[in-house]
């Protein structure tokens, strides 16, 4: 085989804000598999907040990627070739193949798409790594009751949008808090939730409180910084707030917690989680937001780059609130661009 494989690497680690000069573009041969392994060809690339924590040279929860190596990343892509029993030339694979057009694989962390009949990317988001998280914190940590409160931050985003639409389908009032009159729109027209503050249009703090007249009794936190404390100033007793992120501060910003009484008065429970705790509730959290997404309860939006080439830009401009729904980058142009721009449902498509 005479095409070239193109990978993106860390090139440096960033001190402060992360920039394009941290990647670099690598060419090598694309590898070929030995016995036991097989070459996936990779379609789509996820973009995750997550990855910004692996540029840093600090212990985080997960190891870092070192300098000159492919940057870690969620993939969907297809089998080119195979000398692995369990995987056949032409399967579509979801794995962790990282920012290239090529991997080969032994097959550990590799898994056929688990229903074909959902387009691919779904597996990358609503019903992949993202919409588990969204799962886990909310029934795990959340645990919120019909009736009540539930306050969504990066409400438009991969993870806050499943989180709302969940809490929605558990009957409780949801709102959200995005970026932009697009995005707040977004979340109330297309996915229900009852309300959504735009952050970005003036003080959170009046109006969150014009938008929870019964206090908050769940706040899945996305963000952290500013925006934790406006919502803490708000939460009921006994409320309840599973941290799912801080990306408010990943890109170099320093977050604390000012409103830290009221985690004492209000009896607050915050946990913070990591999705890959508790790998044995992937596959029942996967059925069931398949089975959503599938029904039309779901509903998600992508915003995808084309081409490996400008996976460093989209990265950057993901941590700025650039994308709008799940960020993805098409790697492969011989995939159909089935890419859900519209946020609309499979069914609806
Ligand atoms: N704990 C886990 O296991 C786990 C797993 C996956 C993801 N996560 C976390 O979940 C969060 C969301 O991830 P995602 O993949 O769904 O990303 P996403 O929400 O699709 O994209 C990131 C969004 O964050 C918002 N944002 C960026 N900077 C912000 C700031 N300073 N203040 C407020 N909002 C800001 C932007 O939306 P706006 O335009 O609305 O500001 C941006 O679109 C991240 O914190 C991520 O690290 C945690």
């Amino acid at each position: 085989m005479s095409i070239a494989n193109l990978q993106v690497v860390l090139a440096s680690r960033p001190a402060g804000k992360a920039a394009e000069s941290d990647f670099r573009f690598v060419e090598a041969p694309v590898p070929q598999p030995r016995e036991g392994e097989l070459l996936v060809r990779v379609d789509w690339l996820s973009l995750d907040p997550y990855m910004r924590g692996r540029m840093n040279e600090g212990k985080s929860y997960a190891a870092r990627v070192e300098l000159g190596e492919v940057m870690v990343g969620g993939t969907v892509g297809t089998v080119i070739a195979s000398r692995h029993g369990r995987f056949a030339e032409g399967d579509k694979v979801l794995g962790t193949l990282g920012w290239q057009r090529y991997a080969v694989s032994d097959g550990k962390g590799l898994v056929k798409l688990p229903d074909p009949r959902l387009p691919e990317t779904v597996w990358l988001g609503a019903a992949g790594m993202p919409g588990i998280t969204a799962w886990m914190g909310l029934t795990q940590i959340g645990t919120p009751a019909p009736g009540e409160t539930v306050v969504v931050s990066a409400a438009s985003g991969a993870v806050g949008s499943v989180a709302g639409q969940l809490a929605r389908i558990a009957g409780c009032r949801v709102v959200g808090i995005a970026g932009g009159a697009a995005k707040c729109g977004y979340v109330v027209a297309e996915l229900g939730f009852d309300a959504c503050v735009d952050y970005k249009a003036g003080p959170v703090d009046a109006a969150l409180k014009a938008a929870v007249p019964s206090g908050i009794d769940v706040y899945f936190d996305n963000v952290g910084g500013e925006i934790l404390d406006a919502v803490l100033r708000r939460v009921n007793p006994g409320a309840r707030v599973p941290l799912c992120g801080l990306i408010a501060g990943y890109d170099g910003a320093e977050l604390a917690i000012r409103n830290v009484y009221s985690l004492l008065v209000n009896r607050v429970r915050l946990q913070g989680f990591i999705v890959t705790d508790r790998m044995d509730l992937w596959p029942g959290a996967m059925k069931e937001l398949a089975g959503h997404v599938a029904s039309g309860r779901i509903k998600y939006r992508e915003t995808v780059a084309q081409g490996l080439e400008a996976a460093p830009r989209a990265f950057l401009g993901m941590l700025r609130g650039e994308n709008f729904g799940k960020q993805l980058v098409r790697v492969s142009d011989t995939v159909p661009d089935t890419a859900n721009q519209a946020g609309k449902t499979p069914v609806e498509r």
